[in-house]
């Protein structure tokens, strides 16, 4: 028994002595955690993977203005409207504009996903980005935060490619769980528009930009944990499968007065991104299949009770193959990728946002959720949504909506 608690404790990061004792937060009862099913042995090894303390409470998205139809892109490339709706299920897309970055996009997910949960910018106390396409290299999330009115929050950049958002509300879950902070801004954003090679038609029909942002608060002792298991995974023998990879040109150092080359060095340059779209496809179909049945395990949920299915928005085949094995019918399958392509990091809120607006999602839903990519990363998460929901104007998809506090 001492044995066992001690290896629970270790799990959460706790340990008996003074130190850490009085880190332990009051209102988070390690005896209440939900652990995976028979998982003592994985928690030894592996760390909790059941519940986390942390719930998804509002949803914000943005896309830019300009938008592009595969009817414009085949008058651009040598492409066609009928290939790329029956290949990848995609008939339109939105890309940034010169002048427009996005940070821009990110700072208008996260203001609405506030709004939308009803929470002040102040409250918050972590903002993530997930990007692998920020304005600077150095990151976004302060910067985002900063505009959004998030003064008291610590802002990081998370890079995980189009697992981006999966990973980022894994890490901000952890920080909720302890109780070291308490209310999370989760922002998912990317702008591969400016990273495809608009000349190579078996990539730039397939990206968007967009973004995405989650509220993420601590569970307190009366509520239900929200992200009822996750599960991540990362190899990166497969990144010559997906990657955008720096080739810089290189520089002399040179002393003039001599003419002698002091140093060789590289200018900051990137080559497009690179993909081998076949391995990519076959490793989707794959592994997202397995890590969602880890999530769900993880949840102690059955498949039968997952409400949604929110993959990551990269091909209508992709999800539909990953729904067959997983035994979920598409009626419960959430997509807007005929709408925006694949946004990489961003498509999973950005999806999320749009069934929460239609009213498809409502509050107490299950969502199994996935991301897969680039690194090659994958990642899922089940987790139930706790957002207010919205009145929905006749016509739209859900006639019956209550608006919640
Ligand atoms: O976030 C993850 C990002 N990446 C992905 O999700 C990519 C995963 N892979 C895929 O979604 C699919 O592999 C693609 C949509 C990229 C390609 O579909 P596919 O069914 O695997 O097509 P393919 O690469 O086998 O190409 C079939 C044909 C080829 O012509 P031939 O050799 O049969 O004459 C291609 O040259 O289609 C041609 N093709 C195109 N034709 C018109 C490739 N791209 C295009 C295009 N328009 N845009």
């Amino acid at each position: 028994m001492a044995v066992a608690l001690f290896t629970l404790f270790a799990a959460v990061g706790w340990s008996p002595s003074p130190l850490h004792r009085r880190s332990v937060p009051t209102h988070v009862d390690p005896s209440t955690l939900v652990l995976r099913r028979g998982a003592s042995a994985v928690m030894h090894e592996r760390g909790i993977r059941g519940a986390l303390r942390a719930r998804l409470v509002g949803v914000g998205s943005a896309a830019p203005e300009q938008r592009v139809d595969n009817h414009q892109l085949a008058r651009v490339v040598d492409t066609s409207d009928d290939w790329i709706v029956q290949r990848t299920g995609i008939s339109a897309r939105h890309l940034l504009a010169p002048g427009e970055g996005l940070a821009d996009l990110g700072i208008a997910a996260a203001t609405k996903a506030l709004q939308h949960a009803q929470v002040e910018a102040e409250e918050v106390e972590l903002v993530i980005l997930a990007s692998s396409s920020p304005d600077d290299m150095f990151g976004d999330a302060a910067h985002i935060a900063k505009e959004v009115g998030c003064k008291n929050a610590a802002a990081f950049d998370l890079t995980a490619a189009c697992s981006g958002f999966m990973f980022a509300v894994a890490t901000a879950a952890q920080f909720l769980h302890t109780g070291h902070h308490r209310t999370a801004l989760v922002v998912g954003a990317d702008a591969l528009s400016r990273w495809v090679d608009w000349s190579d038609r078996n990539t730039c029909v397939l990206f968007g930009d967009g973004a995405g942002a989650v509220v993420m608060k601590t569970a307190e002792a009366h509520q239900r944990p929200g992200v009822l298991g996750y599960e991540m995974r990362s190899d990166g023998a497969g990144r010559k499968n997906l990657n955008l990879g720096y080739q810089g040109p290189s520089v002399h150092l040179t002393d003039e007065a001599e003419g002698e080359v002091v140093a060789e060095v590289t200018k900051g340059e990137y080559q497009p991104i690179g993909m081998n779209g076949k391995k990519v496809y076959q490793f989707a179909t794959s592994k997202a299949p397995q890590v969602l049945r880890e999530a769900i395990d993880a949840a102690g949920v059955k498949v039968e009770d997952i409400d949604w299915l929110l993959l990551h928005q990269a091909n209508i085949r992709i999800i539909e193959i990953v729904a067959e094995k997983l035994g979920i019918p598409m009626s419960k399958v959430l997509t807007n990728l005929e709408e925006h392509g694949n946004t990489s990091a961003g498509t999973i809120p950005l999806c999320l946002d749009d069934a929460v607006k239609q009213g498809r999602v409502r509050n107490g839903d299950v969502v199994a959720m996935a991301g897969f990519g680039a690194g090659l990363s994958w990642g899922a998460a089940v987790v139930r949504w706790e957002g207010p929901e919205v009145e929905v104007e006749s016509g739209q998809e859900v006639e019956e909506a209550v608006a919640v506090d």
